[in-house]
């Protein structure tokens, strides 16, 4: 089954406006995500806030069926979580870390994580290394298996699609070293979730954090968190509230036994639907599909834009998806995408690379912005035709 694009763009009111190509910041969302939002709303405005969760409370229970089959899971392995940051941090901030044991990350895991991850190491005495990338640019999965053989590691934590580049990182091919290992794998989803298939058995891992607002065409503020069963009892939450957790006789307390011990009570409620009809609607229209259509959009700009002179595209890896990175000669990639937003076509800017120890030589912090193009299957092949005109 392919997209039926005339289809998906009726259900897009923005393609009327603008050329989106900002889907890995945040997409457009289809009508039906916006109207499941926006019909809740009006209950709570009609009837009261709990009252109307109360009517809805199958549809928001349904919530974290449809998030577990767009990733394999089970509902009761599912946490949401207000973004994709917060949503792997409960997970990770929960680890019962040991002073002097190491965490692996790759090249390009995402900044918030990397700070997340400097703070627990300096609170509990970790040592942080970066793995090397291979060739291709993408985590070099025997450097793995080595740091894996010389012992003493806690965790490694890998981002599945970079933020600022169009690879998507060989992850399960890392689960499967970690489940060797017996080392906890978690993986940061938020850029994947939504543009391509995820399967967390085939991906091994024990934790997968997505958000709902990029590829996954979900409403702004909502994300979830998938915490493999088998180590839930390992990973005690960092906090606990009424919801998290019960108050037991003499003083005590019970945490919940599935993955909602990382959530906290008071949530938007919208959100939450919305976020479950944009998981509906992706599965709807297929996971399988939409990466084909991604992909090949995208490796067709890239084509297009490679043989504009000025222009070098930045993106690595074997497999490539939705995210496309280019950089102009002599000019800023800023004022590139104030340019291209006069014209109404949305693009960002990202650092190429997010650890300050590993800039492409010759860059410096701040002076390695590029071009971030991020497609989606509602996108057309005129659309990326525009983009590359202006740029010529
Ligand atoms: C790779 C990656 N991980 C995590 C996040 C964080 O997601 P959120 O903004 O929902 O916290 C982002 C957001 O840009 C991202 O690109």
């Amino acid at each position: 089954m392919s997209i039926d694009v005339e289809a998906v763009r009726r259900q897009t009111r923005g393609v009327l406006s603008v050329s989106h190509l900002n889907n890995a910041g945040s997409s457009l969302v289809p009508s039906p995500v916006l109207e499941t939002v926006v019909a809740h709303l009006r209950r709570e405005e009609e009837i009261g806030g709990y009252e109307a969760a109360e009517e809805a409370a199958d549809r928001l229970e349904g919530v974290y069926s449809s998030v577990a089959r767009l990733i394999a899971a089970r509902p009761n392995e599912i946490a949401l979580a207000e973004n994709g940051s917060r949503a792997w941090a409960a997970a990770v901030y929960s680890f019962p870390f040991v002073s002097g044991t190491r965490v692996l990350i790759g090249h390009t895991e995402y900044a918030g994580n990397v700070i997340a991850l400097r703070h627990l190491a300096r609170r509990h005495g970790l040592q942080l290394v970066v793995l090397d990338d291979d060739s291709h640019g993408q985590v070099d999965v025997e450097h793995l298996q080595r740091e894996l053989e010389r012992g003493d590691v806690a965790m490694v934590a890998l981002t599945h699609v970079p933020m600022a580049n169009g690879l998507v990182n060989p992850a399960a091919e890392v689960g499967k070293r970690c489940r060797a290992a017996g080392v906890m794998f978690v993986l940061d989803a938020c850029q994947s979730v939504g543009q391509m298939p995820l399967d967390v058995q085939s991906l091994g891992c024990d934790v997968l954090a997505g958000t709902g607002r990029k590829f996954l065409r979900g409403p702004r503020g909502t994300a979830f968190l998938y915490v493999r069963a088998g180590v839930l009892e390992r990973l005690e939450p960092a906090m606990l509230d009424g919801h998290s957790a019960v108050p037991t006789g003499a003083g005590g307390f019970e945490v919940r036994g599935d993955a909602r011990r990382f959530e906290s009570w008071e949530a938007s409620a919208a959100g939450r639907l919305g976020l479950g009809r944009a998981a509906d609607y992706a599965l709807a229209l297929g996971l399988d599909a939409v990466q084909e259509r991604v992909a090949a959009l995208a490796e067709r700009l890239r084509g297009e834009l490679a043989a504009v002179p000025a222009v070098t595209v930045h993106d690595r890896g074997i497999t490539r998806c939705g995210i496309v990175t280019f950089s102009v000669k002599g000019s800023d990639a800023r004022n590139i995408r104030s340019r291209l937003a006069d014209q109404r076509m949305n693009v960002s800017v990202a650092p190429l690379s997010v650890l300050s120890d590993t800039f492409p030589a010759g860059m410096r912090p701040g002076e390695d912005m590029v071009v971030r193009a991020s497609v989606h299957y509602y996108n057309t092949e005129s659309e990326l035709q525009r983009l590359v005109d202006f740029l010529r």
